[in-house]
């Protein structure tokens, strides 16, 4: 059994992609200082979500470095009073500040990147913040990985004894990872990899947490440019979910959560889904104008506290692909059948990917509980047990919803044969 470091840096909460479509590049100060406040008085730091991360375009797009020291230069007009005074509010209110760079010679908006300036860069972050958001944009040729790999799509020539963990990518990751090892300060360090070069392979001894795909959307499936929907990153997952445990953790990317037009079901699908992986929880919605019923699913304590169990590491793993055979890769229908241990008890997620209502059933015997037992059943959406169930149980579940269940002992213990 072993100490979960991310019970703390899993839940942040970060103004990233839709927040910074929200805002284009027109951040500020007061965008991150009300975002604080914010969090606080919704209750959301309460819950744990305790991060407040800035994203690309804080720098001085023009200026780029002292010509001196080398040091980045923070966007004057954006921050007046520099991010050490955010850094200041921000932790004066009992949260955590986020700030991003890039793995290459410039960010992804064309601001500096820290390729080649690693220390320099570690020292200014560690006087500031305690997670770092890492990209990979505009690396130059003269660091391309030996052999490509990126999982949607580019297919790879790498040998199968390939060491994923010597590539240029993992090296370029590694030299930030151990500069800010060596400042006096803890940061969470968040590779943004986008999956290439098998970082699932090589994160956990690099960093906290790595992006496992492209870009996240507010959509059901599909993709977008080099954005996908939330079915695809599914299936990767139900393929790549072990990689994730104590120390380190898969990132699907932040929660589209209150974004487009995700349905209510979608949403809570959604954050189902990510608390079950074991994802670290970065809500991208903007919080001023947040709806009542995204704020409720957002603030889910049973899937929030699944998802930050102090005991059980693991994610939740398919146990079932249902509408497929299992094991079938489909980025519209991945695994529906989904099972993990937390300290109260077993829990299956069900996710209908069909267009219509379905009726779902969690067999007892499948997921390593007695066949003919009888557990109680409690539902993790409404927060009320559904009663007691021999064999199995059967649930509606509407078009695009998650059923997420707890299942124990007649008296709520921790089942003893199970998953
Ligand atoms: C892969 O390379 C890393 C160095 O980057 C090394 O520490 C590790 O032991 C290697 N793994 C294998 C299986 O050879
Ligand atoms: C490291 O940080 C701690 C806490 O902020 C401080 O007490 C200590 O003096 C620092 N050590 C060095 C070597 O700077
Ligand atoms: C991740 O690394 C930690 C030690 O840093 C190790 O205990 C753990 O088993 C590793 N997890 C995986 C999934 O490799
Ligand atoms: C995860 O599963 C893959 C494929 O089955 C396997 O190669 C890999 O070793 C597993 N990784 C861990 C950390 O168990």
């Amino acid at each position: 059994m072993k100490h979960p470091t991310l019970l703390a840096a899993s839940i942040l909460l970060a103004h990233s992609a839709v927040a910074v479509n929200e805002y284009g590049c027109n951040i500020n100060e007061q965008v991150f200082v009300t975002t604080a406040q914010q969090l606080v008085s919704l209750g959301l730091k309460d819950l744990g979500y305790q991060y407040v991360n800035i994203d690309d375009c804080w720098s001085d797009k023009q200026a780029r470095r002292n010509p001196i020291t080398h040091e980045l230069i923070p966007d004057a007009i954006k921050f007046p009073r520099g991010i050490s005074h955010v850094a200041d509010l921000v932790h004066s209110m009992g949260l955590k500040l986020g700030i991003y760079g890039d793995a290459g010679t410039d960010t992804c908006g064309g601001y500096s990147g820290s390729l080649g300036y690693e220390d320099i860069d570690a020292a200014t972050f560690a006087k500031w913040i305690d997670y770092l958001k890492y990209d990979n944009c505009n690396v130059p040729a003269s660091h391309a990985d030996q052999y490509e790999y990126s999982p949607e799509g580019v297919t790879t020539t790498a040998p199968a004894t390939y060491n994923w963990s010597t590539s240029t990518t993992a090296a370029r990751y590694r030299a930030m990872g151990d500069a800010l090892r060596s400042q006096n300060r803890t940061i969470q360090y968040s590779l943004c990899a986008w999956g290439h070069a098998h970082v699932e392979q090589w994160g956990n001894t690099t960093g906290h947490s790595w992006r496992m795909w492209g870009d996240i959307m507010p959509a059901w499936a599909g993709k977008e440019q080099w954005s996908w929907g939330l079915m695809p990153i599914v299936n990767q997952a139900s393929f790549l979910w072990n990689a994730s445990d104590f120390w380190g953790h898969n990132d699907w990317d932040m929660l589209e959560v209150g974004n487009g037009d995700l349905s209510v079901e979608e949403n809570r699908n959604h954050f189902a889904m990510w608390c079950a992986l074991k994802s670290p929880l970065i809500i991208g919605t903007p919080l001023d104008r947040i709806r009542p019923e995204v704020l409720g699913i957002l603030g889910n304590r049973e899937l929030i506290a699944f998802n930050q169990d102090p005991v059980y590491g693991a994610s939740a793993r398919p146990y079932k692909w249902g509408y497929n055979p299992d094991k079938t890769s489909d980025l519209v229908h991945p695994a529906e059948y989904w099972v993990g241990m937390s300290v109260k008890g077993v829990h299956v997620f069900m996710l209908n990917t069909r267009d219509e209502a379905v009726k779902m059933r969690a067999v007892f015997a499948e997921v390593g509980l007695q066949a003919e037992g009888e557990y109680l059943v409690h539902d993790m959406w409404t927060g009320k047990d559904v009663g007691v169930f021999r064999g199995e149980v059967e649930v509606e579940v509407r078009r695009h919803d998650t059923a997420a269940l707890r299942i124990t002992e007649v008296d709520g213990s921790l089942p003893t044969g199970r998953a």
